[in-house]
């Protein structure tokens, strides 16, 4: 099915893109007003045709920001809530764009992620509901430390570093990043989030042999968190068109078994952790036992793997490594 649509989608996308260059809902009132009952006539229907789930949801959501309003704020029921024509017309291409299924978050041009708020951008990732447990997870255990020095290894939008520092003041964030534009947003949400003065942010791709940049080759870490891309990529034929049309591929493949960054992130860990710093992965359900054989073939008394942890789904999703004390 996916084989199917993805051809006419990778057009369609670059139409819906262009349609959003600019994407500010307009509020200036111009001209009549329509009611917004009105305006939705006969575009759930066009949402379901092109697949889209949940479009109660993604109709509220894109009503709220064309209208500029919290979506806690929305009647379900729209009564009395109108439209000028200047947002209507950005109601229909953001719905147009939803029926070429750009993601919500690139449409909304903004996304929560635990209690902040971060900016989105087009090819960069998106950050998931799993992260924020994952990040809930890490955060439990470094409450009580007095100071963290943190890197993180790929961090797009910046939401994992970036929920850390809000919810932890001792924790003092750099981070490694291959694409140029989440390293932008990255740096663009942290100043935006007042969050600039904990964080740093490198332009860099890690590679075997040069995992780090030149400025951060004597660096030493307590802490690494890592969201690396993990599909294997025999299971992209399975992804949503969201994700294989609008995603950065290199955010998501993790070669034949998904492990290939995480591998580098082994390497670049046993060079950059202090004696007795952790290592925190996030990784697909398959990959904690694996990660548990390749820590006892290959990296004995270089990191250790503690433990797994499971996510809402009862998947085994996360794991945490831990080089040997000196
Ligand atoms: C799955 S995304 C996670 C992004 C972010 N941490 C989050 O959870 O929302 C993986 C990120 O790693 C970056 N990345 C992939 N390979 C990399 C490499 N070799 N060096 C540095 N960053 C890399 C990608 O560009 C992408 O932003």
């Amino acid at each position: 099915m996916f084989k199917y649509l993805t051809r006419p989608l990778h057009l369609a996308s670059r139409n819906a893109i262009r349609a959003l260059s600019g994407n500010a809902a307009t509020t200036a009132s111009s001209g009549p007003l329509i009611e917004v009952n009105q305006a939705l006539n006969g575009w759930e229907n066009k949402l379901k045709d092109a697949g889209v789930q949940d479009t109660e949801f993604n109709i509220k959501c894109i009503v709220s920001h064309v209208l500029g309003k919290k979506f806690s704020t929305v009647p379900d029921d729209f009564a009395q809530l109108k439209f000028n024509s200047a947002q209507l017309a950005d109601f229909e291409r953001f719905l147009e764009a939803r029926c070429a299924r750009m993601p919500l978050q690139h449409i909304i041009g903004e996304w929560d992620f635990m209690d902040i708020t971060l900016k989105t951008a087009p090819t960069v990732f998106i950050p998931r509901p799993e992260t924020e447990e994952f990040v809930r997870l890490v955060i439990q255990q470094y409450k009580q430390e007095k100071h963290v020095n943190m890197l993180e290894v790929g961090c797009g939008s910046g939401a994992m570093s970036l929920s850390m520092l809000h919810s932890l003041p001792q924790v003092e964030s750099t981070a490694i990043e291959r694409s140029k534009a989440a390293t932008a947003l990255a740096w663009e949400n942290a100043k935006m989030l007042g969050l600039d003065n904990r964080f740093k942010v490198f332009n860099h791709t890690m590679e075997e042999d040069k995992y780090m940049p030149d400025e951060l080759q004597d660096k030493q870490y307590d802490l690494i968190i890592s969201n690396p891309p993990y599909v294997k990529t025999e299971e992209f034929q399975f992804l949503h068109p969201e994700v294989v049309v609008y995603e950065n591929l290199n955010a998501l493949d993790g070669g034949s078994d998904g492990l290939r960054i995480a591998r580098l992130v082994f390497e670049l860990a046993c060079r950059h952790l202090r004696p007795g710093g952790k290592l925190w992965l996030e990784l697909g359900n398959e990959h904690p036992p694996l990660v548990k054989t390749i820590m006892n073939l290959k990296y004995q008394g270089r990191l250790n793997y503690v433990a797994s942890y499971y996510d809402q789904y009862k998947r085994e999703r996360f794991v945490e490594l831990q080089r040997p004390e000196a």
